[in-house]
């Protein structure tokens, strides 16, 4: 199970301090991930099909939502060249293939057990706001980035060998990285939003991550009578 440690960062934080805390939340979802050889093919299954269900839809828009919130242009810059990206190599088609040939296209219940943490996500993203945005991208784009090897072997495990989806984003790119976290101190230069919890965004997607790997607990399953907030 994916470790909930409690993040803090000190107020007014640093990029240093919230790239550290960063890597954390990552390499703590990362140690706990189960060995694909240990679940059974409906385990594999449901987890690609949750990580289909949040991403195919919802990455582009997201990134939309970031860049409406971003103020600064170095951090616009590294917006569009992403955005530019996932239109122009059609990552959702991307998304559907790697699914289809894995037999792991969302059901309806695959796509209620993202529900509860994926409706947080959208609320915290129309907040716009700027800073907090801007880390929850960097958590995701670095947590995706080394989930790859993990996804793409329960694929192979399920019987698939296309791989294109995880090829092309499993690839480390260090200076996309430091572009990123050069894009953050210029937003918290133009902003004094780097005040609040700059890591509520990151946190939600932690907890989405942890919907897709392991499946809701029984509290969260999706209850849309329910007043859903951010927090
Ligand atoms: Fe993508």
């Amino acid at each position: 199970m994916i470790t909930s440690s409690v993040v803090t960062v000190a107020s007014p934080a640093t990029t240093a301090d919230i790239q550290e805390h960063v890597v954390r939340m990552i390499d703590d979802i990362l140690t706990s991930l189960p060995s694909p050889e240990s679940l059974s093919a409906e385990d594999r299954r449901s987890v690609i099909a949750r990580y289909t269900a949040v991403l195919e839809g919802n990455f582009i828009y997201w990134m939309t939502g970031a860049y409406l919130a971003v103020k600064s242009d170095a951090a616009r810059a590294k917006i569009i060249e992403n955005l530019r990206e996932e239109v122009r190599d059609a990552h959702p088609l991307m998304m559907r293939r790697f699914a289809v040939a894995a037999r792991a296209v969302p059901t309806e219940a695959d796509t209620l057990a993202v529900q509860q943490n994926l409706t947080r996500v959208r609320l915290f993203i129309g907040r716009l706001s700027p800073v907090a945005t801007v880390v929850s991208m960097a958590f995701f784009e670095g947590f995706i980035q080394r989930f790859m090897p993990f996804l793409a072997e329960l694929a192979r495990l399920q019987g698939s060998s296309e791989m294109q989806y995880t090829d092309v984003h499993g690839v480390c790119d260090i200076e996309h990285t430091e572009e990123l976290y050069r894009a953050l101190e210029a937003e918290m230069v133009l902003t004094d939003d780097a005040v609040g919890n700059v890591l509520q965004g990151a946190e939600i997607l932690r907890a989405l991550v942890t919907d897709i790997v392991y499946g809701p607990r029984p509290a969260d399953r999706f209850d849309p009578k329910a007043a859903i907030s951010v927090n």
